[in-house]
């Protein structure tokens, strides 16, 4: 880059990286938390000037302005949403990949890092029993991941059968938001079963649902707002028989696949045609990963890839992970997933993995003995959901707000069957039950 078009001053690359390393070893601070546009617009609204306000300043505006305006999701005191917990060695490894600018949208322009990324593609498509043309991409999040996913199963289907008037998808009431907005962009149906008292959806309940218009299943591999998988292998018995591709929405539970002793809970997952898991919720990387994997890649790639002819010249012998989603250029964002796998194997994933339901275990329990909380469901995964005998909503809401802002723990309410219940899902295997124990119990005697 032209020193002449933006100068940059000597030693001001090293101050960053010195408060990355920083950053990194201390994890974030757990009492930060958004702020007001009110307080924000003074320090931040006129921060772009014809001049430019300089390294120093404008650094230091992200320092003390931005990150303190931030929810510490990778602190282990976060428990709310499906939050994040990247290891010291992928955060690292983010800050060196994003100096090294790889286009990795095609072989050609990224052979080495499109390469590794395959490698992390494997290990999850060997835990899923997926043969040797299985493969994908790593795109942003999850959504777009359910939404590559359920284009290419319609366009698979489309290859089988005349269209009917109105396409659908068949998906649990429990399924995640991002299934309906994508369902919105295709404009298709959703057809929703209801699940089970425990947030599962049951093949009985899914065949008594499907119609002719159905292309594809979807399953919870991990439901967001309760853990639970659906029945995977009946799943896949219905897709087999109605010709039907069947999706695994795994973006949180699918992690758990690591896990020997998780890995049952998937049975079926072998037949499936489709999967996401987003390394950045339980799989120890940053923001911002989604892996979208087709049992048979072709059929990904049959839905996908650009055409134009300023892209004539792309090897399209090579793999390019272009095809396989709704994108084109893109940064190589799995390679912190594979460079966390290499450094630390993955027994140390499955050790990791197996901690974290351990903790969620050892939470519940907690809940279960104490008087003045009612467990209500779990854990399922890691997902608890649990409420305090007679707390009002909006003494819930205030108890919550209080915690997350001193920084003690952030659990916020959810809803459970119409009712407000508090809901804990741990992703982090440093989260300590006891202190998390401790806080809850400020929560009885109401
Ligand atoms: C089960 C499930 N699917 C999909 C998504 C959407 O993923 P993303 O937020 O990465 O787009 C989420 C997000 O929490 C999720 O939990």
């Amino acid at each position: 880059m032209s020193d002449e078009a933006f100068p940059f001053p000597a030693g001001a690359t090293e101050a960053m990286l010195d408060w990355t390393g920083t950053r990194i070893a201390h994890g974030p601070d757990p009492k930060h938390g958004a702020q007001s546009f009110a307080a924000l617009e003074p320090v931040l609204g006129h921060s772009i000037t014809a001049g430019g306000i300089g390294a120093e300043a404008a650094f230091r505006l992200f320092t003390e302005t931005i990150v303190p305006s931030t929810r510490p999701f990778g602190h282990p005191t976060s428990l709310s949403f499906v939050a994040s917990a990247p290891s010291r060695a992928a955060l690292s490894f983010d800050a060196a990949l994003g100096a090294a600018g790889i286009f990795a949208g095609n072989w050609d322009g990224g052979a080495g890092a499109i390469h590794a990324e395959n490698q992390a593609l494997r290990w999850i498509s060997d835990l899923a029993g997926w043969p040797e043309d299985a493969g994908g991409v790593f795109v942003a999040g999850g959504t777009l991941g359910n939404l590559s996913a359920l284009h290419a199963a319609r366009e698979w289907r489309a290859r089988q059968v005349e269209r009917p008037a109105r396409w659908a998808i068949l998906a649990s009431s429990e399924a995640h938001s991002s299934i309906r907005a994508v369902a919105r962009v295709m404009d298709v149906d959703v057809i929703e079963v209801p699940a089970d008292a425990t947030g599962r959806m049951t093949a009985e309940a899914a065949a008594g649902a499907l119609t002719s218009s159905v292309f594809a299943i979807v399953g919870n591999a991990g439901a967001t707002n309760c853990g639970a998988v659906d029945d995977i292998a009946g799943l896949a018995d219905l897709a087999e028989e109605g010709g039907l591709w069947l999706h695994l929405d795994g973006a949180y539970g699918l992690a758990a696949l690591a896990d020997p002793a998780q890995r049952p809970l998937f049975a079926g997952i072998e037949r499936a045609h489709s999967l996401i898991v987003d390394p950045h919720k339980w799989l120890f990387a940053p923001y911002d990963s989604c892996a979208l994997i087709y049992r048979d890649a072709a059929a990904g790639a049959a839905a996908h890839g650009q055409k134009a002819v300023y892209l004539d010249t792309v090897d399209k012998t090579h793999w390019n992970p272009s095809d396989y989603a709704l994108h084109l250029t893109r940064r190589a964002r799995g390679l912190p997933l594979w460079f966390s796998l290499a450094v630390h194997g993955t027994a140390a994933y499955a050790g990791a993995i197996a901690r974290t339901r351990a903790i969620a275990e050892e939470i519940a329990a907690g809940i279960a003995g104490m008087a003045g909380l009612d467990l209500i469901l779990g854990p399922q995964l890691t997902v608890i959901l649990f409420r305090p005998r007679g707390m009002d909503e909006a003494s819930m809401i205030q108890w919550a707000e209080g915690h997350r802002r001193s920084g003690a723990l952030l659990c916020l309410p959810t809803r459970w069957r119409g009712e407000m219940v508090f809901r804990l899902c741990i992703v982090n295997p440093s989260t300590d039950p006891e202190e998390v124990l401790g806080v809850l119990a400020t929560l009885t005697g109401y």
